[in-house]
């Protein structure tokens, strides 16, 4: 019997556990605290700061099943998926990590012994190859000389370019970051199946398939290219499960395994496709709605950019292989049940947050589909004013970029009218806009030589906020100095500080640090891995690494950020209450000012759900409940439920700081001693910052009461200039309202009049080109609604004719409006939209409309007395 997929990821886990590594929880998909990595694609993200030294390890030897997603940014294979049996955009990757501990000899041995012992996984020797970077002799002799492979499974690789390290054999997390050279195992499928071992050059074929990467951490790539040496080596490695059980369930493909049947069988049921097990669309859109329930669960919404984006354009190709299955209702969100019914093993909270993953992909198939008229809309006007019979590759990439209309749909739709797409130009805009976004696939560390520094600064700011303490470091423009002399800039590290660093969406402190013949003037406080630098400019004196000095943080501003920050924990538990427990935090600032939250929530707040909300904090204000910090372990945490960040990696000791009951939060940063102090809490704002991503903004305390002094004054001046008061003011505005709109009805009654006056004058120019009435007649800056109602009512009047109206702007800016009557039409005489074709032939400009009316605007006209003759000529050669 085969070993199912939950199986197989326990016994990886236990194999570790059993050779002493700490079984870690899988991060959520978005990584922590790196704005450039999409989305989380390895194993070892999470652990990134350590692999760098600037964070320390809880455990040397850990071991987890991590969920990654592979489309956009560097490792992507969201091309991939629906044409090979391996790529998936969602999968778990298995691994095993040494932080400074064991290296690559322990690394091959382990994944030897769990591949092939027959206590483990049990695989034939023979079926397994590997790889190595063709320097790493190191690597080679430990799989040739300590273990039992056929040595001519044992392949070296070299480098695809010039570049040392661009290579197959080496891996790294991104542009910059980690990296180091890799050994890659790979499995031979049999030759039932076409493809050569790695190395060769039928490699590319599906018979050999990578299942499990070691990689030997030793250098951090910078942004220039060069590979700096790490202070400590490590391991890092990385199994695809879904290959691996592909592998013991005796199958070749992915979407052959457990879990991917019982799935497209679900998705074949709901959709009413056939499922013959070959049909690729299926297979995408499987894949698909793992890769989007999860990405939504951790907090990614669709919009325009970003990760946001990416996420859009996963779900619109799940959605057009649905079209290409025939699937033409809205079905993309009814297999979110089935998938959590699988893949409920892997999180909590996927169920909890079923209906909000339903909504979010149902609205979002919904807009797609208005973005798919829209776009056919366009293309069919591009195509009614193309000459020749070429679309151009920018108008079709334009098409696919902001419509999502896939290439192949264009060229399907334009080839009904006999037109090509040009390719070439296509391929070139994508290949710039490829371009482009490798360039913003970057990510720096900013003041890196503080945060290798390595030194621990210890906060002492949560009771005191005067501390004598010493200077340990000094930096100015990020290199080490000893000393920093009057009126320079620079950062100043101390032994202890009460200065809060920011982070967690709290800004740092400002204030000073004073020696008796200096004083340092503190404008930010930051946090650089462990260390808390000070950022100011010394104002008089001069300070030296190793001086004591006395740090005297800035209390009233630093009270006033506390307010905030305490104020924000209690808005958080309340929008939980009010809005749902989908809500997660995207992003807050807490600052002396104000504070801001953003979070997940797919609408607009109303004004009843922002009035509970604030009511609901008040009231927890009015209690007066004490603010406790303690320290727990992760694990009580979590059973707890204590709200913590998705995205963060915790330490085994964690701070929580609890509001009576009302709310316990996972958080570092500083607050007040009561909720009382917070006064009274004020929403100002309610807004979108990003599709599915809602802000709040308020104030509190001595804040709070002056914007409502604002609010008293500004009612106060609209009572004085409408002589009005809080009884009638409403009263009033209906009143001016409906006196402007009768008015602005009147207005447009008298020109309505003027106009006919006009129009009778201008019914005296028609004259007939053969046997059909035409006036030509140009206007002066006439607004578009005058000139529609005076070309209608010529129209009333004309019974049969073509009118066409050239309105002359001041700025020689023409618009060209032209009418058609039915008879003229349906008796294929003329038609609008042939004129403006003309028209943009002959004149230039930009037109589009309807057979019966058609605009065209023209700019920057010199000569505009002669627009009348010219029209007058192409209506002789249409008529
Ligand atoms: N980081 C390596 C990979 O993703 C091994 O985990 O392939």
């Amino acid at each position: 019997m085969h070993k199912n997929i939950d199986n197989i990821r326990q016994e990886f886990l236990n194999f570790f556990k059993k050779k002493g590594h700490e079984i870690i929880a899988s991060s959520t998909l978005i990584p922590d605290n790196d704005q450039t990595l999409l989305f989380t694609n390895s194993g070892m993200n999470q652990f990134k700061n350590i692999f760098l030294g600037m964070d320390k390890p809880l455990f040397k030897r850990v071991t987890t099943a991590q969920r990654c997603v592979r489309a956009g940014g560097k490792h992507n294979d969201l091309d991939n998926v629906g044409y090979t049996a391996r790529h998936l955009t969602f999968f778990e990757m298995l691994g095993n990590f040494s932080f400074g501990d064991y290296f690559k000899n322990e690394a091959i041995q382990f994944a030897w012994e769990l591949l092939t012992d027959n206590n483990w996984f049990n695989l034939s020797k023979n079926k397994l190859w590997v790889t190595v970077h063709i320097c790493d002799s190191e690597s080679y002799d430990i799989w040739i000389k300590q273990v039992d492979i056929p040595n001519e499974h044992v392949i070296k690789i070299g480098n695809n370019t010039d570049n040392f390290y661009d290579s197959d054999n080496f891996w790294q997390m991104g542009n910059v970051g980690p990296c180091g050279p890799c050994s890659e195992i790979f499995y031979d499928h049999g030759d039932r199946f076409q493809g050569g071992p790695p190395g060769s050059l039928k490699e590319l074929g599906e018979r050999y398939v990578e299942i499990w990467n070691l990689v030997f951490i030793q250098f951090n790539r910078q942004s220039n290219g060069h590979l700096l040496s790490l202070p400590m080596l490590s391991v890092d490695t990385g199994m695809g499960l879904e290959r691996i059980s592909a592998i013991l369930q005796g199958v070749h493909s992915n979407y052959s395994i457990d879990i991917f049947r019982k799935l497209i069988s679900s998705i074949s049921q709901i959709t009413q496709v056939n499922n013959d097990n070959t049909n690729r669309s299926l297979c995408v859109i499987a894949d698909h709605i793992r890769t989007c329930s999860f990405l939504i669960q951790d907090g990614v919404t669709p919009s325009n950019e970003g990760r946001g984006y990416v996420l859009r354009r996963i779900i619109r190709r799940a959605i057009l292989h649905g079209k290409k299955l025939g699937i033409n209702d809205i079905f993309f969100y009814k297999l979110v049940p089935p998938l959590i019914k699988y893949m409920q093993h892997l999180s909590d909270n996927l169920r909890e947050k079923k209906d909000f993953i339903k909504k979010v992909l149902f609205n979002e198939e919904k807009l797609f589909e208005d973005t798919l008229r829209k776009g056919l809309k366009l293309l069919e006007k591009k195509l009614v004013l193309l000459r020749g019979n070429v679309l151009s590759g920018e108008i079709a990439f334009d098409l696919y970029d902001t419509y999502g209309f896939p290439l192949e749909l264009t060229k399907d739709i334009c080839l009904r009218h006999g037109i090509h797409v040009d390719q070439v130009k296509f391929d070139q805009s994508m290949l710039a806009q490829k371009k482009h976004a490798k360039e913003s696939n970057k990510f720096y560390i900013f003041n890196k030589n503080i945060s290798l520094c390595n030194i621990l600064s210890t906060f002492v700011g949560y009771r005191e906020l005067t501390y004598r303490t010493k200077i340990i470091a000094l930096f100015r423009i990020n290199k080490p100095v000893n000393k920093i002399c009057a009126k320079e800039e620079g950062i100043v590290i101390l032994k202890n500080t009460p200065f809060y660093g920011e982070s967690g969406g709290q800004v740092g402190d400002s204030g000073q640090l004073k020696t008796i013949s200096s004083l340092f003037q503190v404008t930010n406080t930051k946090k650089y891995g462990q260390t808390i630098g000070h950022l100011g400019v010394v104002n008089s004196g001069s300070i030296s690494v190793g001086e004591e000095i006395i740090a005297q943080v800035n209390q009233c501003k630093r009270r006033h950020i506390s307010l905030n920050h305490s104020a924000t924990h209690l808005l958080r538990a309340a929008l939980y209450q009010v809005l749902g427990t989908h809500i997660i935090q995207k992003g807050s600032l807490v600052n002396d000012q104000y504070l801001r939250f953003d979070f997940c929530h797919h609408e607009t707040m109303t004004e009843v759900q922002i009035n509970t909300v604030e009511n609901i904090v008040n009231k927890q204000i009015w209690i007066n409940f004490p603010i406790m910090a303690d320290m727990i372990p992760i694990e009580t945490a979590k059973n707890d439920g204590i709200v913590m960040l998705v995205n963060k990696q915790y330490e085994k000791i964690v701070r929580v700081i609890r509001m009576g009951n009302f709310s316990a939060e996972l958080c570092g940063g500083t607050h007040a001693k009561n909720t009382g102090e917070i006064g009274i809490f004020v929403i100002t704002k309610e807004s979108s910052i990003a599709s599915g991503i809602r802000r709040i903004e308020a104030v509190t305390s001595i804040t709070a009461l002056s914007v409502i002094h604002q609010y008293k004054k500004l009612l106060q001046d609209i009572f004085t200039s409408t002589k009005s008061n809080n009884k009638n003011i409403l009263s009033k505005i209906y009143e001016f309202k409906s006196r402007c709109q009768k008015l602005e009805k009147e207005i447009e009654h008298l020109r309505n009049q003027q106009i006919i006056q006009e129009s009778l004058s201008f019914i005296k120019e028609i004259y007939y080109i053969k046997d059909v009435q035409v006036l030509v007649k140009q206007v002066e800056n006439m607004m578009l609604n005058p000139l529609t109602n005076l070309i209608d009512c010529l129209k009333r009047q004309l019974k049969s004719g073509v009118i066409v109206l050239i309105n002359v702007n001041k700025n020689n800016k023409i618009s060209i409006a032209i009418a058609v009557t039915k008879d003229l039409i349906e008796n294929n005489r003329i038609n609008a939209l042939n004129l403006v074709r003309l028209i943009i032939n002959t004149l230039g400009g930009k037109g589009g409309g309807k057979p019966h009316f058609a605009q065209v605007g023209i700019n920057n006209v010199i000569n505009t007395s002669k627009i009348s003759t010219k029209i007058n000529y192409l209506l002789h050669n249409i008529l």
